[in-house]
C-alpha cells in the first residue's frame, strides 16, 4: 500500500452495549490518499465499528462525495448521528477473526498493546490492536509504525484498534463527547480562574478529589441534612476541606449547558487534574462516566483516610487497603508539594519530635504555639504554589511538616524512593500522574448505579 493517510474515530456507546471491558473502540483505517472516503461509527450499538465503503464487497464507494460526519443539520436542528454504514464489524466478528484475541492470531507486541491479525468474513485483512492504556495521540503513530514495520500483515487495508480502559472498563475518555462536548473547557476555565485568584485553591481541589476517592463518587460533596449525615464532618474533612464553591460554580455552568449530564464525581476528577496542571505539575489522561452516590459514609471517611499521626506501616496499610503499592503511596504523598496545613495537625511534631530540623521547627513555632492558633496555616514545603519535587528534598533535610510526611524518610523502606524523587523530578511527575489515574478510577459508580446529581451538595 503506497501513500497512506489515516483516520480514526472513537465511540464509547458500543462499550455500554457490549458489556465488555472496552472504554473506547476506535477504528483506524489506512487508505490510499486519493480515496476521499471518511469513516464513521454508526448508531447501532450492537456493532463495534463500521468499516468504510471502500470497494466491493465493502460498499463500492457509493457514498463518495456525499457530506459526512456529524455536522450541523441544515435546518438548525441538533446534529443527527449518521446512519450506520454497511458492513459493520460486530463484536462476534472481532472475536472470531482474532480467535478471541488468542495466540493463533497474535502477531506482535508493541509499547501500547498487542496486535492481532485476522480476516474479515468478506475477505479483507485486518490488524486489530488491543490497547491497554488510555488514549494518546502517539498511538496512531505507534500503530502505523507497527504495521509498516512488516508485521505479518503485508497488504492489510483495514486496521482496528480496540482500546481497553485502564482499571475501570466502564469509564471512557469520550464519555461526554456527544452529550456535553464543551465540558472539559468549562472545567479548565473555572479551575484556572479559581487558582489565579488564590493559588492554594489548586491544592484544595486536588485534596477534595483524594478525599472523595477511595470511592470517587462525589459522596464527599453531600451536605448534611436533618436526616442525613455526610462526610464533611469526618475528622480529616471537618474545618479542613475546601473548594466546594468552585465545584458548585462549575456544576452550575455545566447544568446550564448540558442539564443532568456531567456527574459531580467527574467534575472532581477533572478539576484535580486541571489544578495540578495550573500549578505547573504533570498532566494525565482522564476517563469519564463516573456517577454520583446517593449516600455517604461518615464512618468510612473516618476510618479509610490516613491520619497525619500515622506511622509508615500505617500509611502503607491504609493505601494498600485501597489497592495501592507502597511506591504509589510515596508518589501520591508528593501532593503535599502544594498547599498548607493547620497548626493543629502538626503541633505535636514541633514540640515533641526529634527528627525535625531545629531551625525549621523554631520558625514554625512562631505561628503555631504550643496552645492556641489551631487554624494558623503553614505551607507543606518551601514552594507551596508550585507542583515540583521540593517536598522530597525537604523530607531529606527533616523538614517534613506532618509526622506522616517525615515517616516517608525516617530510616525506613521508603527512604530510597524519596531520594530518587528528590533528585529526579521527571520520575516523580510520571509516577504521580500514573498513581492519580489509578486513584481516579477506584470503585466508581457507573452504568445505572447512583445518579448524576444536578446539585453536587444534595441528591436529586
Ligand atoms: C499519605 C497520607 C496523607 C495524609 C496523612 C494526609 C494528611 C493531610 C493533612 C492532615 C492535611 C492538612 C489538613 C488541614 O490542615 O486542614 C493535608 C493537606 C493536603 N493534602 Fe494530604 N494527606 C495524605 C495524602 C494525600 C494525598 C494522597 C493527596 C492527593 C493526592 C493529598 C493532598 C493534600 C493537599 C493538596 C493538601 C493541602 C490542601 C490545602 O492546602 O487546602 N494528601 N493532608
Amino acid at each position: 500500500m503506497k501513500d497512506l493517510v489515516m483516520s480514526s474515530r472513537g465511540s464509547s456507546h458500543v462499550r455500554e452495549k457490549t458489556g465488555i471491558n472496552f472504554s473506547i473502540v476506535k477504528l483506524l483505517v489506512l487508505r490510499d490518499k486519493e480515496d476521499n472516503i471518511d469513516v464513521e461509527f454508526g448508531t447501532d450499538e450492537n456493532n463495534i465499528a463500521t468499516a468504510p465503503p471502500r470497494r466491493p464487497p465493502y460498499g463500492g464507494g457509493s457514498n463518495r462525495g456525499e457530506p459526512r460526519g456529524n455536522g450541523p443539520a441544515k435546518n438548525g436542528a441538533p446534529p443527527k448521528p449518521l446512519p450506520i454504514e454497511t458492513p459493520t464489524i460486530s463484536l462476534n466478528e472481532l472475536n472470531r477473526i482474532t480467535d478471541n484475541f488468542g495466540t493463533k492470531s497474535f502477531v506482535g507486541e508493541s509499547s501500547y498493546g498487542r496486535v492481532f491479525y485476522g480476516k474479515l468474513s468478506a475477505g479483507e485483512e485486518a490488524a486489530v490492536k488491543k490497547l491497554d492504556t488510555s488514549s494518546s495521540p502517539e498511538l496512531d503513530n505507534d500503530f502505523t509504525g507497527q504495521r509498516q514495520a512488516g508485521l505479518k500483515i503485508s497488504c492489510c487495508t483495514l486496521c482496528l484498534w480496540v482500546l481497553f480502559g485502564t482499571t475501570s472498563g466502564q469509564l471512557s475518555a469520550n464519555f461526554y463527547a456527544r452529550t456535553c462536548p464543551n465540558f472539559r473547557s468549562i472545567i479548565t476555565r473555572a479551575v484556572n480562574s479559581a487558582v489565579s485568584s488564590e493559588a492554594r485553591m489548586g491544592a484544595s481541589l486536588l485534596r477534595l478529589h483524594f478525599h472523595d476517592c477511595f470511592g470517587c463518587d462525589a459522596s464527599v460533596l453531600l451536605d448534611d441534612t436533618a436526616n442525613f449525615t455526610g462526610e464533611k464532618t469526618a475528622g480529616p474533612n471537618s474545618n479542613s476541606l475546601r473548594g466546594f464553591n468552585v465545584i458548585d460554580t462549575i456544576k452550575t455552568q455545566l447544568e446550564s449547558q448540558c442539564p443532568g449530564v456531567v456527574s459531580c464525581a467527574d467534575i472532581l476528577s477533572a478539576a484535580a487534574r486541571d489544578s495540578v496542571v495550573a500549578l505547573r505539575g504533570p498532566s494525565w489522561n482522564l476517563v469519564f462516566g463516573r456517577r454520583d452516590s446517593t449516600t455517604a459514609s461518615l464512618s468510612a471517611a473516618n476510618s479509610n483516610l490516613p491520619s497525619p499521626t500515622s506511622s509508615l506501616s500505617g500509611l502503607i496499610s491504609s493505601f494498600s487497603n485501597q489497592g495501592f503499592t507502597t511506591n504509589e503511596m510515596v508518589a501520591l504523598s508528593g501532593a503535599h508539594t502544594i498547599g498548607q496545613a493547620r497548626c493543629t495537625v502538626f503541633r505535636n511534631r514541633l514540640y515533641n519530635e526529634n527528627n525535625i530540623n531545629s531551625s525549621f521547627a523554631t520558625s514554625l513555632r512562631t505561628n503555631c504555639p504550643s496552645s492556641g492558633g489551631d487554624n494558623n496555616l503553614s505551607p507543606f514545603d518551601a514552594s507551596p504554589t508550585s507542583f515540583d519535587n521540593r517536598y522530597y528534598n525537604d523530607l531529606i533535610s527533616q523538614r517534613g511538616l506532618l509526622h506522616s510526611d517525615q515517616e516517608l524518610f525516617n530510616g525506613g523502606s521508603t527512604d530510597a524512593q524519596v531520594r530518587t524523587y528528590s533528585s529526579n523530578a521527571a520520575t516523580f511527575s510520571t509516577d504521580f500522574a500514573n498513581a492519580m489515574v489509578k486513584m481516579a478510577n477506584l470503585n466508581p459508580l457507573t452504568g445505572s448505579s447512583g445518579q448524576v446529581r444536578t446539585n453536587c451538595r444534595r441528591t436529586n
